[in-house]
């Protein structure tokens, strides 16, 4: 029987190595990682077989994959005190993800709402990937019986699909797995596309000035800043009825530590002008330290794979140990 051993709570979170991470993904998920890392067992995963939903180029798959790993470590997950991994290293997710594949429904998975946008409405020609990608996150998740699940408000809905299918499990096989909760923050959790605030700050998103990420130079951070788009009146303030200002002042109210209405206190009446400036600033300051250590760790790929080699090690342990338990359960057996 696999029970979680001690009182230390786990985490479990991912990210796709796709792209640049952005100031959303900082604010709705690492940053939170790096400070959750000391209060619960921690694992983050790179999760490089889900960057194979859509088209990609293998060279460049794994070039990305040792970069977000250099980044996570540039951002503050310190792989001593963390499980940092990539997914593809340790087997068992995929193997986890077919068995669940085979408890999950069509109708279930039909429903997911990044299915929908990705699809574009093409269920026809979509790869099946594309399509049960979330069996193999609640797979990444449920293996290392994780109680907590740390993520944007975007992955809501995957942390239900994982939820129900642990549960299912749960049912039909005997108790085996934790059913993890979300834990999304109530501020930050969705950053807004700078150039439309109605649009989520995504990797996939090729317009220039969508958004920020992580490594920018200071130049382009501050051009980026002066071009978002502001709502109509001259006031420096959030609500409802002014989404774009509202999510640069979440922006800023996360780097600066301040909370939003101070921030409106201090910029209410200075103009647009001046509020840019000032977020442009506390940007580039928060960002410089990341950037740096990136640029120091990225070029020493044979350090980074080995830090990800450990991790993989480490992960692997906790993975196979529930494996045999799910193995046993299903009428798998052991392994030769
Ligand atoms: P991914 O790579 O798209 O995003 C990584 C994390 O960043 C958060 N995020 C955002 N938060 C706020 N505002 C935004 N604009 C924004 N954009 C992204 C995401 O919510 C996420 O927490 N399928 C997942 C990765 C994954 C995973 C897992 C997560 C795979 N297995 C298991 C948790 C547990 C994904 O594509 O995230």
């Amino acid at each position: 029987m696999n029970v979680i051993q001690g009182s230390q709570r786990r985490i479990f979170s991912g990210i796709k190595p796709t792209g640049e991470p952005h100031l959303g993904n900082y604010i709705g998920a690492i940053r939170r990682w790096v400070d959750l890392q000391h209060e619960y067992e921690s694992f983050y995963c790179l999760v490089d077989l889900h960057a194979m939903t859509l088209p990609w180029d293998p060279e460049q798959l794994s070039e990305e994959t040792l970069n977000m790993g250099a980044m996570l470590i540039a951002c503050g997950i310190d792989p001593d005190r963390s499980v940092l991994f990539r997914q593809s290293q340790v087997g068992q997710h995929a193997e986890l993800a077919w068995i669940l594949t085979c408890i999950a429904r069509m109708g279930e998975l039909r429903r997911m709402v990044q299915f929908k946008e990705k699809s574009k409405g093409d269920t026809e020609s979509v790869r099946a990937g594309l399509f049960t990608y979330p069996v193999l996150q609640a797979a990444d998740v449920l293996l290392y019986l994780a109680h907590v699940v740390p993520v944007g408000e975007d992955q809501r809905q995957h942390v239900e699909l994982m939820r129900d299918l642990g549960g299912r499990f749960n049912k039909s096989f005997g108790r085996t797995f934790v059913i993890p909760e979300p834990l999304i923050s109530s501020d930050g959790a969705r950053i807004m596309a700078l150039d439309d605030p109605t649009q989520k700050m995504s990797k996939s998103e090729t317009r220039p000035n969508a958004s920020i990420s992580l490594a920018e130079a200071p130049e382009s951070i501050a051009k980026k800043v002066r071009s978002a788009v502001t709502d109509s009146g001259r006031e420096v303030t959030a609500g409802e009825d002014k989404p774009a200002l509202t999510n640069l002042l979440t922006i800023f109210s996360a780097v600066e530590g301040t909370p939003v209405s101070e921030l409106e206190a201090t910029y209410r009446s200075g103009g647009y002008a001046e509020f840019k400036q000032a977020l442009a600033d506390a940007l580039v300051q928060h960002l410089r330290p990341i950037k740096k250590r990136y640029e120091d760790l990225v070029g020493d790929r044979a350090e980074l794979e080995r830090l990800l080699d450990a991790g993989a090690r480490r992960a692997c342990e906790v993975a196979e140990s529930t494996m045999v338990d799910v193995r046993s359960r299903v009428g798998l057996g052991h392994r030769p």
